[in-house]
C-alpha cells in the first residue's frame, strides 16, 4: 500500500515515532532459520515477531537480504530490487511486513548505495565493454600508474585490509572501498542516482517504514582521486585520526545524494532514513541530519567508549552537542554485526555482563533513539571462532592479521541445550555456536527474572509507561570519581552508574530499576540504577 503526502492525518503534529524509538537490528542471517539450510531467513524473523513484540521494541532494522553472492554476506547487492532465495522471495517479504506492523512494529532495512557486488549487471556490463566505454562510467576505473600502468591509480586502502584498487583484465583498475566483490559506485552519473530513487521507491511501495543507509558517509569521492595521507584513517570501530583527513569518506558532494533520499522519503509520510556515519567531528556529523537530509544518524561514541564513568559521560556529551543545533534526536548504539559484542569488550564473563546490564540501563535512559543489536538483550558474547569457520572478507583481506567479524555474528540461541539451540532445523548454523550457549537461550532466559533478557524487558516497559522519559536534554549531578548521575530535564528520571571499585550513596529519589543487587541503599560497583 502506496502511502502519500495526501493520505490525511487528523489532528496537530504530532513527535514522529522515530524519535524516541527503541530499534531492534535483526542480523538476517543470524536470527531465525526457517527453512533448516543454517543461515536465517525472512520467515524465521516472522516466526519469531511474538518474541520482538514481548521484548518490547518499537521497530526492526533488517541488514541486507537483498540477491547478493554474499561476499560481505549481503553488503555486496547484485539487485537491490529482489530478495536473495536465501532468505526467501518477495512474497515473503510482503508477509513480514504485513506481520510486523500486525504486531504493532515498525520495520526498516537497508540500503547499501555506496557499491554493488561484483555480478551486479552494471559491473559485468563494464568489464565486457572495456577501457573508455560508456558502461565504465557508473563504477571508477582508471589507468593504472608506471610505464606499463601496474601500479593502482593512488594509494587508497581497503576498509577490509589491501589496497582499494583491483585491476581487471585488460589493465585498468577500479575502486572498492571495501571488498574487492564490492566495487564503488560513481554518484555523479546520472543512473546511479535514478536507480536509487527507484530502489527506494519499490521498497516503500511495499510499506516498508524507513531505510538504514549503509556508508552513508562514503559515495561521494573527491575529483581527481587524489593520494591521501596514510594515517588518516576512518575504520568501523575507528574514529578519524584527527589530524588528517581521510579523502575516501565525508566529501561534501555526499550531502546532496541525502537530500535526494530525503525528497523521495518526503513522498511517504511517517517513514524514515538512518545514516551509518562513522564521522568524529560533531559539525561535520550534525551536517548529515539537517532538516532536509536524513533524519537520524548513527554515532559510535558509545561504542568507542571504555566502561568508565567519564568515557561514557564524553560519549553522551559529544553525541548530545553533536545533534543539538539540528532538530535530530542523538542515537545510542552499544553493539552492531562489525563491532565486538560489548559484553566481551567490557571484560567478559561475569565481569563483562555485569557491566553490559549496567551500560544497558544507562543507554536507554537516554533521551533520543536507540538501536539494540539481536543476542545484546541476551548478553551474548563475542565468540572466539576458530580459523577454518572465519567467513568475513577482512580475514583473508588481512592476511590473517585481522580475525574480522564473525564473532559477533553468531545465531541466536532460542531454546534446548545443544547447537543450533533452536535457530535451525539443521544441526548446524552457518557459523559454530559455543557448547555453552544452553544456559543464555531465549526459553531459558524468559523464565528467569533476574536474566538479561528480563533485564531489558522490564526496562523497555518502564522507558514505554513511565513518566520520566520526556524531553530531550539532560542535566548532570556531581557525583563520586567514577561515577555519574544525570537526571532527564523533561520528565525527571535520573540514572546513576558506578564504574569505580567502592559502593557510593544513591542520588535521592525512588528506585524503578537496577542493573544488579544493591548494596543497602548505596550503588555498588558495575551497577547502574534508575530513580525518579
Ligand atoms: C557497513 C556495514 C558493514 C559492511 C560495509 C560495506 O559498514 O555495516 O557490515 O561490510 O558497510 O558494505
Amino acid at each position: 500500500m502506496r502511502r502519500t503526502a495526501d493520505s490525511p492525518e487528523a489532528g496537530p503534529p504530532v513527535s514522529p515515532w522515530w524519535q524516541d524509538a527503541v530499534f531492534y537490528q535483526v542480523y538476517v542471517r543470524s536470527f531465525a532459520d526457517s527453512d533448516g539450510d543454517g543461515v536465517g531467513d525472512l520467515e524465521g524473523i516472522r516466526s519469531r515477531l511474538g518474541y520482538l513484540e514481548l521484548l518490547g521494541v518499537d521497530a526492526l532494522w533488517l541488514t541486507p537480504f537483498f540477491r547478493s553472492p554474499m561476499a560481505d554476506h549481503g553488503y555486496d547487492v547484485a539487485d537491490p530490487r529482489d530478495v536473495d532465495p536465501l532468505f526467501g522471495d518477495l512474497a515473503a517479504f510482503d508477509r513480514l511486513v504485513a506481520d510486523t506492523h500486525n504486531h504493532g512494529m515498525k520495520i526498516t532495512i537497508d540500503l547499501v548505495p555506496n557499491h554493488t557486488s561484483d555480478q551486479h549487471p552494471w559491473f559485468q556490463e563494464a568489464l565486457r565493454a572495456g577501457p573508455g566505454s560508456r558502461e565504465r562510467e557508473r563504477y571508477h576505473f582508471r589507468d593504472g600508474l608506471g610505464p606499463d600502468g601496474s601500479t593502482p591509480p593512488n594509494n587508497w586502502t581497503s576498509v577490509f585490509g589491501g589496497p582499494a584498487w583491483t585491476r581487471v583484465r585488460d589493465g585498468q583498475w577500479y575502486l572498492h572501498l571495501f571488498a574487492p566483490q564490492q566495487p564503488d559506485l560513481h554518484w555523479e552519473h546520472p543512473d546511479v542516482r535514478a536507480d536509487l530513487v527507484q530502489t527506494l521507491r519499490f521498497w516503500l511501495d511495499r510499506g516498508v517504514d524507513g531505510f538504514r543507509i549503509d556508508v552513508a558517509h562514503g559515495m561521494a569521492k573527491p575529483p581527481g582521486l587524489p593520494d591521501m595521507d596514510p594515517r588518516a584513517v576512518t575504520i568501523m570501530a575507528g574514529s578519524n585520526a584527527p589530524d588528517f583527513v581521510d579523502l575516501r569518506f565525508d566529501n561534501d558532494e555526499v550531502h546532496d545524494i541525502h537530500r535526494l533520499i530525503r525528497k523521495v522519503l518526503d513522498d511517504y509520510p511517517g517513514t524514515m532514513a538512518v545514516g551509518e556515519i562513522w564521522v568524529d567531528q560533531e559539525e561535520r556529523f550534525a551536517a548529515y541530519v539537517r532538516p532536509d537530509e536524513l533524519h537520524l544518524g548513527f554515532n559510535f561514541k558509545l561504542v568507542e567508549a571504555e566502561f568508565d564513568a567519564d568515557s561514557v559521560r564524553r560519549a553522551i556529551d559529544r553525541s548530545l552537542a553533536a545533534v543539538e543545533s539540528t532538530g535530530s534526536p542523538a542515537t545510542w548504539t552499544l553493539s552492531n554485526h562489525d563491532v565486538v559484542r560489548h559484553v566481551t569488550r567490557y571484560g567478559g564473563g561475569e565481569l563483562g555482563t555485569r557491566r553490559a546490564r549496567a551500560m544497558a540501563l544507562v543507554e536507554l535512559a537516554l533521551p533520543g533513539t536507540t538501536y539494540i543489536y539481536n543476542g545484546e538483550e541476551l548478553g551474548l558474547p563475542n565468540v572466539d571462532l576458530p580459523d577454518w569457520a572465519l567467513q568475513d572478507p577482512t580475514w583473508e583481506r588481512s592476511g590473517h592479521t585481522q580475525r574480522g567479524r564473525d564473532g559477533c555474528r553468531v545465531p541466536l540461541p532460542w531454546e534446548g541445550e545443544i547447537p543450533s539451540y533452536g535457530f535451525s532445523r539443521a544441526g548446524a548454523a552457518w557459523l559454530p555456536m559455543p557448547p555453552q550457549w544452553g544456559a543464555l537461550t531465549v526459553e531459558k532466559q524468559l523464565e528467569d527474572p533476574e536474566s538479561m533478557l528480563s533485564l531489558y524487558r522490564h526496562a523497555l516497559e518502564i522507558r514505554k509507561t513511565a513518566q520520566g522519559f520526556g524531553g530531550d536534554e539532560l542535566e548532570w549531578y556531581g557525583a563520586p570519581p567514577g561515577c555519574f548521575a544525570f537526571r532527564r530535564k523533561g520528565g525527571g528520571l535520573i540514572c546513576a552508574l558506578n564504574t569505580s571499585a567502592a559502593s557510593v550513596p544513591l542520588p535521592p529519589g525512588e528506585i524503578l530499576l537496577s542493573s544488579g543487587p544493591m548494596d543497602g541503599n548505596q550503588l555498588p560497583p558495575e551497577t547502574s540504577v534508575w530513580l525518579v
